[in-house]
């Protein structure tokens, strides 16, 4: 069987390819056929070398891949066998909050899933919504329970609620489709009018392009009659604006940096927004079960950019790494 290597900060160029034997399942463990993996932010950090979590020299990259279970290990049912699955991103991480016992994930102080064949420990694993393909499954392990966890989770999203979603990433395109399944008004910000378009046909009620209306926070208090949003889920790193677009005693989930600016924050700002700023960590098994749940009910498909073969690993990174992608860059296996 075949796995992909990287070492922090090595760039594409070390994304290396190499024969192994294949895996044997230990007590507790069962070994997963992977049939596809999806690329997160979090990969392209990985690549570059300025990931904030541990990665492990050679690693297995890719922390998001779904599969059949193929064999399993002494004190697993046997009858597992043939389950379609996906991997849970922090493995010991089950319910309730968050540790730093559980800071290993996969694909970075653990193997992940770019790979033929992988071990997993079974707690680690959910079931693969059953309408879903492996493509669409292996988009779910990060930045769907992340878009879950920020959606729903600190006393969550109400129906009628108004949230900012930022850019047309991953972790944004779930949480869209999350508030609008839970009956919210959603604000999703992009770059220029072609996303702002797949947006609306995703069911964003209000698009502004951050760059065209750079004080978009601005614009967001305008269309919530001065209000603010009752939650940002900020992706982009800009915690100074979300505060200024945030309602009195509202919520803005603290997810990532994808903007690259780490602009200082005014504790006057903090203050004054009376708002709660909670930093998410993808989420527990628990939240991705939950999630998974909501996704087969109301029938919701993850949206695909374009999904490469095994082989070309390398493109489907330079093609997520371009910023040109709406939706999930997959690779099948
Ligand atoms: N805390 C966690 O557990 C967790 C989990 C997953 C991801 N993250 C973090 O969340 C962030 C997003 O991850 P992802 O996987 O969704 O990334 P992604 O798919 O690569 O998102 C890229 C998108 O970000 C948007 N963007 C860039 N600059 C922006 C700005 N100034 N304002 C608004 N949007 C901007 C762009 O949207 P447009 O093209 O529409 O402009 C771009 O398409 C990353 O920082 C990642 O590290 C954190």
């Amino acid at each position: 069987m075949r796995s992909y290597h990287l070492d922090s900060g090595a760039g594409l160029s070390g994304l290396t390819i190499r024969d192994h034997p294949d895996p044997v399942p230990g007590a507790g463990q069962v070994v997963v056929a992977v049939r596809a993996a999806s690329l997160s932010f979090r990969e392209l950090m990985i690549a570059r070398g300025d990931y904030v979590l541990p990665v492990k020299p050679d690693v297995v990259p890719i922390s998001d891949g779904a599969g059949d279970i193929v064999s399993v290990g002494p004190g697993v049912d046997s009858r597992r066998i043939g389950e379609r699955v996906a991997a849970t991103l922090f493995p010991s991480w089950q319910d309730g909050p968050f540790g730093i016992e559980h800071l290993p994930q996969r694909g970075g102080s653990l193997d992940g899933m770019l790979t033929e064949r992988a071990v997993v420990d079974q707690e680690a694993l959910v079931p693969a919504p059953a309408h879903l393909s492996y493509e669409e499954a292996a988009t779910l392990p990060c930045a769907a329970v992340t878009a879950w966890n920020a959606v729903t989770g600190a006393d969550g999203l109400r129906p009628g609620q108004t949230v900012v979603t930022q850019g047309s990433g991953g972790v944004s395109l779930f949480a869209l489709q999350f508030a609008k399944t839970l009956g919210a008004r959603v604000i999703a910000t992009t770059s220029g009018p072609g996303k702002a378009a797949r947006l609306r046909d995703l069911g964003a009620d209000e698009v502004i392009d951050y760059r065209a209306v750079p004080d978009w926070p601005a614009r967001v208090r305008e269309l919530t009659g001065g209000r603010g949003a009752d939650r940002v889920i900020d992706v982009a790193g800009l915690l100074e604006q979300s505060l200024k677009a945030v309602a009195m005693a509202g919520h803005v989930a603290c997810v990532g940096f994808v903007s690259g600016t780490a602009l200082p924050v005014d504790t006057r700002t903090l203050f004054a927004s009376g708002a709660t700023v909670r930093a998410v960590a993808v989420g527990s098994r628990a939240q991705f079960l939950a999630m998974n749940r909501a996704i087969e009910v109301n029938g919701l498909r993850p949206v695909i950019d374009r999904a490469f073969p095994f082989e070309q690993a390398h493109d489907a990174y330079r093609h997520y790494a371009s910023g040109k992608a709406f939706g999930k860059v997959v690779i099948t296996i």
